[in-house]
């Protein structure tokens, strides 16, 4: 088990998110790479008190990766259940969380049509049975915003599909809000305080050059965890960490971009 993170709720997005998914069951989550979708959607199944049924959807996910399909087992056809099936069977009910579903088959949206509606179920040929979804079921879907194509799905999220949820939109913490939570992730270091603000407001501009589409990836909120653990935890230097920091961008354009950004932050 790893250890629990902590959400920090600046909007009050928890309470919303309960409250929506214990009226309509069905929620949408939409933002930025790093804005906390994943870490929301584990933080309401804990919350609400049921297992999470977690797939990460890509290009190859469709329908049967979801349902389940039959595999021989010592030359006997045994039917392996996907993560919706599982879903469905759990007694205490749980949390589907699909994540990027759009970037799945356009056969994605057929199990999900049947699930998210009034039918609330869905029916698997191979057991011929009919899987009912209860009050405790609860699906999440999560998706970054398609303005920008490396982000857009492999199909269009149709008018159906979004009437059938309702969404929310997750941002990243403001900068007040994330200095907070760095620093007293830390325990309060008065001798750090300046060199949190700056990587947070370094973090800001990367997240700003992301937006426009000038960096394929922010530094979030999780790579400034790292950063300012491996400054105060360990000691090391912060021009060295953000140097480190800055090798996880695929080309050496961005990568001086991002260093350009820092060495003019003073
Ligand atoms: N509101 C927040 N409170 C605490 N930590 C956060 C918050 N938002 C983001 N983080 C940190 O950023 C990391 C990345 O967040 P997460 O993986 O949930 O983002 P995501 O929106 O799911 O990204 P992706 O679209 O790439 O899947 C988290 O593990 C956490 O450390
Ligand atoms: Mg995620």
């Amino acid at each position: 088990m790893v250890e629990f993170e902590e959400f920090v709720d600046e909007k009050g997005l928890v309470s919303e998110a309960v409250n929506i998914l214990t009226t309509a069951g069905n929620l949408g989550l939409i933002g930025y790479t790093g804005s906390g979708k994943t870490l929301l959607a584990y933080t309401l199944a804990r919350r609400l008190k049921v297992p999470i049924f977690p797939e990460q959807v890509c290009r190859d996910t469709d329908k049967w990766t979801l349902l389940g399909h039959d595999i021989l087992v010592g030359g006997n056809t045994v039917f392996r259940p996907g993560i919706v099936v599982k879903w469905l069977q759990s007694e205490k009910g749980g949390v589907l969380y699909l994540d990027e579903w759009n970037t799945g088959d356009p056969s994605v949206l057929s199990v999900l049509n049947s699930i998210s509606d009034w039918r609330r179920s869905v029916y698997i040929p191979e057991l011929d049975s009919e899987f009912k979804r209860s009050e405790r079921h609860f699906i999440i879907l999560s998706m970054n915003p398609e303005t920008r194509s490396e982000y857009s799905g492999r199909f269009q999220v149709d008018i159906a599909q979004r009437r059938r949820y309702v969404w929310l939109w997750v941002d990243y913490l403001s900068p007040n809000a994330e200095r907070e939570y760095l620093w007293k992730l830390v325990g309060k270091s008065q001798e750090h305080k300046k060199c949190i603000s700056k990587l947070v407001e370094w973090a800001n501009r990367t997240r700003e050059l992301y937006k426009v589409g000038e960096l394929r990836l922010p530094v979030t909120t999780g790579n400034l965890k790292d950063a300012v653990r491996l400054v105060v935890e360990k000691g090391m230097d912060v021009n060295r960490v953000v140097e480190i920091l800055s090798y996880m961008y695929p080309t050496e354009v961005e990568r001086e971009k991002v260093l350009a950004l820092w060495a003019k932050m003073e």
